[in-house]
């Protein structure tokens, strides 16, 4: 039998998931999504093109790659269809044969996002900065055990479960100065559920486990970062599934002993969007010159992104939770333009106190990183060859992986699928 390889984010997302998962797609016969939901913006770009999915596993432009959504994502029809149609119009790509979906995905209805929103006005200034998606109140209903899932809409009574469920979420939003047209709404939502019951829904744990049977090549995309987990991340802050590599598990329906490589992909520096601890952040010039020069603007909701250097406690901590065996480091050009390099190698606590670990109290603790410094590659490095790396960016890289102790096999020097360099 064959593995399922593992690729995610080390960091608080945004790592460059999906051009990665593009770059390795070709090697893989099945690429396949175990969590998250449309919060999820993976960004690939080829042939001078730029395009940013949202629950469409990142295999779906290379031909012969089969993509899978889960049952452990959390699946909005509405986000669904016009994605679908996103690249059947950009690129001419029909989706019919290569993309198949798990009944057993949970279903973002629209009063989901309504309560998405709700509960975040309410949190006040400890929001969350959530995407509103509708991604915490529909794992809420998953695991309150009163949720829908995508083979319900096979049922006869589908439209009674609906109402039902909906009914349960009225009660709850009429304490909520929500607006929204409810005709509007369940109307696009029953169109986009007509248009998914086109494609292939099936019993996604079958299909995998018969793929790995018969000796084909899998890789599960990771949506979020290992620090929004919801059991790991820099709680309350997170997002509401596992992110880790245990998440593949019961995201996919694969027992551990079929996970085989876990990469790991982080970028040369730390960024972060939405609300929560950043002990690495820049909130002066450097950090604005990071943003521009990185173009950190959220994939999903254009959000600027919050940009520091890179934290080593915490991706210590992610590599071990997720058993990382290869690390992935993209964006390196980005640095370029910083004569001094910063790593963060620990942190300094309140008590006065330092430590490599991460520390349970992010949020109401004042956490100081304590950096060392590099001389930076100060040259443009986009697209380079292996052998023009500059030693300046060799040395940091060495040293990264001295500190990490897992091997960088990978490094990315742009957006483009071509922009990357094997170690
Ligand atoms: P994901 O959610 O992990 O897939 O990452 P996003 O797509 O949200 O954000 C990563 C951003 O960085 C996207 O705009 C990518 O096109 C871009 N990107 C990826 N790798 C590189 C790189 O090596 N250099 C630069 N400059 N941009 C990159
Ligand atoms: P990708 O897959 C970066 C953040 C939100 C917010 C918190 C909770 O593109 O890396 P949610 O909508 O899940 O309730 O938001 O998590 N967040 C992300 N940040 N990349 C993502 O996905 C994210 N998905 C959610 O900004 O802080
Ligand atoms: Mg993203």
């Amino acid at each position: 039998m064959t593995k399922v390889d593992v690729l995610l984010g080390l960091q608080w997302g945004d790592e460059g998931k999906g051009k990665i998962v593009d770059v390795l797609a070709p090697k893989y016969d099945v690429v396949a999504r175990f969590q998250g939901g449309p919060n999820a913006g993976h960004t690939l770009e080829f042939d001078g093109k730029k395009h940013v999915l949202h629950q469409i596993p990142s295999g779906i432009f290379r031909e012969k790659t089969k993509n899978i959504i889960g049952n452990g994502v959390v699946l909005d029809p509405i986000v669904l269809k016009r994605e679908i149609e996103g690249v059947a119009d950009k690129f001419g790509l029909n989706l019919y044969d290569n993309l198949f979906i798990s009944k057993k995905a949970q279903l973002i209805i629209p009063t989901h996002r309504l309560l998405d929103q709700a509960y975040e006005t309410a949190k006040g200034v400890n929001k969350i900065g959530s995407t509103l998606k509708g991604i915490g109140p529909t794992y809420q209903d998953k695991i309150g055990r009163q949720g829908l899932r995508v083979g319900d809409i096979l049922s006869p009574n589908f439209k009674e479960k609906f109402e039902h469920l909906t009914q349960i979420h009225f009660s709850i939003l009429k304490d909520h100065a929500i607006e929204y047209n409810w005709v509007e709404l369940s109307e696009q939502f029953f169109t986009a559920v007509e248009f998914i019951k086109k494609f292939k829904l099936i019993e996604s744990e079958y299909f995998i486990n018969q793929e790995l049977e018969s000796g084909s090549t899998i890789l599960a995309e990771g949506a979020q970062g290992s620090l929004l987990d919801i059991d790991f991340g820099s709680y309350p802050f997170v997002t509401s599934s596992n992110t880790v590599t245990a998440g593949a598990c019961t995201g996919l329906g694969v027992a551990p002993k079929h996970i085989g490589q876990v990469y790991g992909i982080f970028k040369a520096y730390s960024t972060r969007v939405g609300s929560g601890p950043f002990p690495t952040e820049l909130l002066d010039d450097e950090g604005e010159r990071m943003r521009k020069e990185g173009n950190e603007f959220g994939s999903t909701t254009g959000r600027p992104r919050r940009c520091g250097w890179i934290d080593l406690p915490s991706l210590k901590y992610s590599i071990m939770i997720n058993g990382v065996t290869q690390l992935l480091m993209m964006k390196a050009d980005v640095l370029s333009i910083f004569p001094t390099i910063k790593i963060c190698t620990h942190y300094k606590l309140e008590n006065g106190e330092s430590t490599t670990l991460l520390p349970y109290e992010l949020v109401n603790e004042k956490i100081t990183p304590v950096y060392t410094e590099m001389p930076g590659w100060q040259t443009n490095v986009k697209g380079i060859r292996k052998e023009e790396m500059p030693v300046a960016l060799e040395n940091y890289i060495n040293f990264l992986e001295k500190e990490l102790q897992v091997p960088i096999t990978m490094v990315s020097t742009g957006p483009d699928r071509t922009q990357t360099i094997y170690r």
